[in-house]
Protein backbone atom coordinates (compact mmCIF):
# COMPACT_ATOMS: atom_id res chain seq x y z
CA UNK A 1 0.00 0.00 0.00
CA UNK A 2 2.95 2.66 0.90
CA UNK A 3 4.76 1.60 -2.30
CA UNK A 4 1.67 2.24 -4.24
CA UNK A 5 1.17 5.59 -2.26
CA UNK A 6 4.79 6.72 -3.37
CA UNK A 7 4.53 5.38 -6.79
CA UNK A 8 0.84 7.59 -7.40
CA UNK A 9 3.02 10.34 -5.79
CA UNK A 10 5.61 10.11 -8.12
CA UNK A 11 3.43 9.77 -11.39
CA UNK A 12 1.45 12.85 -10.18
CA UNK A 13 4.80 14.88 -9.40
CA UNK A 14 6.35 13.95 -12.80
CA UNK A 15 4.61 16.43 -14.95
CA UNK A 16 4.74 18.81 -12.50
CA UNK A 17 8.85 18.74 -12.50
CA UNK A 18 8.82 18.41 -16.30
CA UNK A 19 6.86 21.96 -16.30
CA UNK A 20 9.05 23.78 -13.64
CA UNK A 21 12.39 22.45 -14.93
CA UNK A 22 11.11 24.11 -18.50
CA UNK A 23 10.04 27.09 -16.87
CA UNK A 24 13.18 27.84 -14.75
CA UNK A 25 15.57 25.97 -16.95
CA UNK A 26 16.17 26.73 -20.68
CA UNK A 27 18.51 28.71 -22.64
CA UNK A 28 18.51 30.42 -26.44
CA UNK A 29 19.80 27.50 -27.99
CA UNK A 30 23.39 28.63 -30.66
CA UNK A 31 24.59 25.29 -31.42
CA UNK A 32 21.66 23.89 -33.99
CA UNK A 33 23.03 20.82 -36.13
CA UNK A 34 21.22 19.43 -39.51
CA UNK A 35 18.78 17.17 -38.76
CA UNK A 36 14.55 16.24 -38.84
CA UNK A 37 12.84 17.80 -35.77
CA UNK A 38 10.11 15.36 -36.54
CA UNK A 39 6.32 16.05 -37.14
CA UNK A 40 5.42 14.97 -33.90
CA UNK A 41 7.50 17.21 -32.38
CA UNK A 42 6.72 20.46 -34.81
CA UNK A 43 2.92 19.58 -33.83
CA UNK A 44 3.21 19.70 -30.10
CA UNK A 45 5.40 22.98 -30.21
CA UNK A 46 2.46 24.37 -32.57
CA UNK A 47 -0.24 23.09 -30.29
CA UNK A 48 1.50 25.19 -27.06
CA UNK A 49 1.30 28.05 -29.41
CA UNK A 50 -2.17 27.68 -30.48
CA UNK A 51 -2.94 27.30 -27.00
CA UNK A 52 -1.18 30.22 -25.72
CA UNK A 53 -3.27 32.64 -23.55
CA UNK A 54 -4.43 35.94 -25.40
CA UNK A 55 -6.44 39.13 -24.23
CA UNK A 56 -10.23 38.30 -24.52
CA UNK A 57 -8.76 35.10 -26.01
CA UNK A 58 -9.13 36.48 -29.20
CA UNK A 59 -5.92 34.41 -30.22
CA UNK A 60 -5.21 36.96 -33.25
CA UNK A 61 -1.75 35.28 -34.26
CA UNK A 62 -1.29 33.07 -37.15
CA UNK A 63 1.90 30.70 -37.24
CA UNK A 64 3.55 30.76 -40.68
CA UNK A 65 5.68 27.21 -40.73
CA UNK A 66 8.98 27.67 -42.69
CA UNK A 67 10.31 24.56 -43.39
CA UNK A 68 11.79 24.42 -46.88
CA UNK A 69 15.44 25.36 -46.18
CA UNK A 70 15.83 27.73 -49.19
CA UNK A 71 13.13 29.57 -47.44
CA UNK A 72 14.45 29.57 -43.99
CA UNK A 73 18.06 31.10 -45.00
CA UNK A 74 16.57 33.52 -46.77
CA UNK A 75 15.91 34.25 -42.90
CA UNK A 76 18.07 32.62 -40.74
CA UNK A 77 21.66 32.21 -43.22
CA UNK A 78 22.97 30.06 -40.92
CA UNK A 79 20.52 28.06 -40.53
CA UNK A 80 21.05 24.15 -40.77
CA UNK A 81 18.89 21.23 -42.96
CA UNK A 82 15.94 20.58 -40.83
CA UNK A 83 15.48 23.70 -38.71
CA UNK A 84 12.18 25.29 -38.59
CA UNK A 85 11.15 28.65 -38.18
CA UNK A 86 7.68 29.27 -37.15
CA UNK A 87 6.87 33.14 -37.93
CA UNK A 88 3.89 34.77 -35.56
CA UNK A 89 2.16 37.38 -37.28
CA UNK A 90 -0.63 39.45 -36.35
CA UNK A 91 -3.06 42.01 -37.66
CA UNK A 92 -2.42 45.56 -36.30
CA UNK A 93 -5.76 47.44 -36.40
CA UNK A 94 -5.78 50.37 -34.44
CA UNK A 95 -6.13 50.69 -30.49
CA UNK A 96 -5.31 46.76 -30.35
CA UNK A 97 -1.27 47.07 -31.10
CA UNK A 98 -0.33 46.51 -27.13
CA UNK A 99 -2.48 43.80 -26.68
CA UNK A 100 -2.04 41.59 -30.05
CA UNK A 101 1.52 42.09 -29.53
CA UNK A 102 1.72 40.52 -26.29
CA UNK A 103 -0.36 38.35 -27.24
CA UNK A 104 1.89 36.63 -30.06
CA UNK A 105 4.82 37.23 -27.61
CA UNK A 106 3.03 34.71 -25.26
CA UNK A 107 2.41 32.28 -27.89
CA UNK A 108 6.14 32.84 -28.72
CA UNK A 109 7.61 31.98 -25.11
CA UNK A 110 5.03 28.75 -25.14
CA UNK A 111 6.47 27.56 -28.26
CA UNK A 112 10.08 28.23 -27.43
CA UNK A 113 9.79 26.55 -24.22
CA UNK A 114 7.73 22.99 -25.53
CA UNK A 115 10.67 22.63 -27.79
CA UNK A 116 12.52 22.33 -25.04
CA UNK A 117 10.64 20.44 -23.64
CA UNK A 118 10.32 17.76 -25.96
CA UNK A 119 14.27 17.93 -26.44
CA UNK A 120 14.53 20.47 -28.53
CA UNK A 121 16.62 23.46 -29.09
CA UNK A 122 15.36 27.18 -29.63
CA UNK A 123 15.68 30.38 -30.10
CA UNK A 124 13.66 33.54 -30.45
CA UNK A 125 14.37 36.33 -32.95
CA UNK A 126 13.21 39.70 -34.18
CA UNK A 127 16.55 40.76 -36.05
CA UNK A 128 15.29 39.47 -39.09
CA UNK A 129 11.94 40.70 -38.83
CA UNK A 130 12.62 43.29 -41.56
CA UNK A 131 12.74 40.54 -43.66
CA UNK A 132 10.30 39.18 -43.29
CA UNK A 133 7.67 42.06 -43.30
CA UNK A 134 9.92 43.86 -46.79
CA UNK A 135 10.45 41.55 -49.38
CA UNK A 136 9.26 38.19 -47.93
CA UNK A 137 5.88 39.76 -47.05
CA UNK A 138 3.94 37.99 -49.43
CA UNK A 139 4.77 34.58 -47.70
CA UNK A 140 2.92 35.57 -44.58
CA UNK A 141 -1.16 36.25 -44.08
CA UNK A 142 -2.33 39.16 -45.76
CA UNK A 143 -2.46 42.39 -43.72
CA UNK A 144 -0.30 40.57 -41.43
CA UNK A 145 2.83 42.06 -39.95
CA UNK A 146 5.58 39.60 -38.15
CA UNK A 147 6.26 40.11 -34.76
CA UNK A 148 8.46 37.00 -33.86
CA UNK A 149 10.39 34.09 -35.16
CA UNK A 150 10.96 30.74 -32.82
CA UNK A 151 13.44 28.82 -34.92
CA UNK A 152 13.14 25.44 -33.49
CA UNK A 153 15.73 22.53 -34.54
CA UNK A 154 18.20 19.63 -33.61
CA UNK A 155 20.80 21.24 -31.26
CA UNK A 156 23.86 19.37 -28.94
CA UNK A 157 22.43 18.78 -25.91
CA UNK A 158 23.67 20.92 -22.83
CA UNK A 159 22.94 21.74 -19.59
CA UNK A 160 20.16 24.66 -19.57
CA UNK A 161 21.44 25.78 -16.05
CA UNK A 162 24.91 26.62 -17.62
CA UNK A 163 24.42 27.14 -20.87
CA UNK A 164 22.07 30.23 -20.27
CA UNK A 165 23.72 33.53 -19.81
CA UNK A 166 23.39 35.27 -16.27
CA UNK A 167 20.18 36.95 -15.38
CA UNK A 168 19.86 39.95 -13.34
CA UNK A 169 19.34 39.35 -9.18
CA UNK A 170 15.90 38.99 -7.71
CA UNK A 171 17.03 42.12 -5.81
CA UNK A 172 17.40 44.08 -8.49
CA UNK A 173 14.11 44.02 -10.02
CA UNK A 174 11.30 42.91 -7.75
CA UNK A 175 10.02 45.49 -5.18
CA UNK A 176 7.96 44.36 -2.40
CA UNK A 177 5.77 47.14 -1.29
C1 LIG B 1 12.12 39.18 -28.16
C2 LIG B 1 13.43 38.48 -28.40
C3 LIG B 1 14.14 38.75 -29.56
C4 LIG B 1 15.34 38.10 -29.82
N1 LIG B 1 15.99 38.33 -31.01
C5 LIG B 1 17.13 37.66 -31.27
C6 LIG B 1 17.78 37.87 -32.52
O1 LIG B 1 17.32 38.62 -33.38
N2 LIG B 1 18.93 37.20 -32.74
C7 LIG B 1 19.47 36.33 -31.81
O2 LIG B 1 20.52 35.75 -32.07
N3 LIG B 1 18.85 36.11 -30.63
C8 LIG B 1 17.70 36.76 -30.33
N4 LIG B 1 17.06 36.55 -29.14
C9 LIG B 1 17.62 35.59 -28.17
C10 LIG B 1 18.17 36.31 -26.95
O3 LIG B 1 19.38 36.95 -27.26
C11 LIG B 1 18.31 35.31 -25.81
O4 LIG B 1 17.03 34.77 -25.53
C12 LIG B 1 18.85 35.97 -24.54
O5 LIG B 1 20.11 36.54 -24.78
C13 LIG B 1 18.96 34.98 -23.41
O6 LIG B 1 19.87 33.99 -23.78
P1 LIG B 1 20.04 32.66 -22.92
O7 LIG B 1 18.78 31.90 -23.01
O8 LIG B 1 21.19 31.93 -23.56
O9 LIG B 1 20.32 33.06 -21.54
C14 LIG B 1 15.86 37.18 -28.88
C15 LIG B 1 15.12 36.90 -27.71
C16 LIG B 1 13.92 37.53 -27.49
C17 LIG B 1 13.14 37.19 -26.23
Amino acid sequence: MKKLIVLAAVFIAMPLMAQEESILHHYAARNFTAGDVGKERLDTVLTAGVNAPSAMNRQPWRFTVAQDIKFVKQIIPDAKDGNVLIIVSVELKNGNAASAVLDCGLAVQSMYLAAQAVGLGSRIYTGPIGIVNGKLKKEIPAGHTAVAIVRIGMVEKADAVTAASSRKSMEKIVTYK
